[in-house]
């Protein structure tokens, strides 16, 4: 328990730096990975033979070691997601932006809250298609065939990140 707290810990430290560019939704995905990651940490090491826990230094040799794998996996998740909202940001910028930048025929303007809540009512996977597809006046994949679902993805997710 007392490892669980110090990788809470350690997390809020690293974190703090980009606190205010990481949405909430972000830091408890973050978090939650971190506790999991903890959780099996220690879990695994209750499976250690004894040998492994013969000493206090051994003992907390081996919490810093998982304190350090938590720490290492928590920032490769926080690198994947970071990496799909800046694939998100770029798609956005250069083929939805053009509708959804202003609200030009009716399609949802990013950031204007509630017109986007109505939107997600259906789900995200629903807007992930209807972005593919095409919708009403939107063509499919804003118009942009060369795009691949997975950067329409991401563009749609990163719309909704500005908008609740
Ligand atoms: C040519 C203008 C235009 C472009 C470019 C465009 N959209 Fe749209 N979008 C619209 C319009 C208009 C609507 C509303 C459609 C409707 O409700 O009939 C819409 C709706 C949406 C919705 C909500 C769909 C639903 O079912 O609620 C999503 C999500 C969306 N667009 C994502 C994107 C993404 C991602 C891109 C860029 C890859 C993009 N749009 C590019 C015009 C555009």
């Amino acid at each position: 328990m007392n490892l669980l707290l110090s990788c809470k810990a350690l997390n809020s430290i690293c974190c703090q730096q980009e606190e205010n560019a990481m949405s909430k939704r972000l830091k408890r995905v973050v978090l939650l990975s971190v506790v999991i990651t903890a959780l099996l940490a220690c879990s695994r090491q209750e499976e250690a033979p004894p040998a492994a826990k013969q000493t206090p230094q051994a003992g907390m040799e081996k919490a810093r070691e998982t304190m350090r794998e938590a720490h290492e996996g928590m920032k490769q998740v926080h690198e994947g997601m970071v990496a799909g909202m800046e694939m998100g940001k770029a798609v956005y910028e250069k083929t939805c932006a053009a509708c959804h930048a202003t609200g030009v025929n009716g399609a949802p303007k990013v950031g204007d809250k509630a017109a986007w809540a109505e939107h997600l009512a259906e789900g995200i996977e629903h807007l992930v298609q209807a972005a593919i597809k095409g919708e009403g006046a939107m063509p499919p994949k804003g118009g942009n065939p060369s795009l691949s679902e997975e950067e329409v993805r991401a563009a749609v997710h990163y719309m909704i990140e500005l908008s609740r």
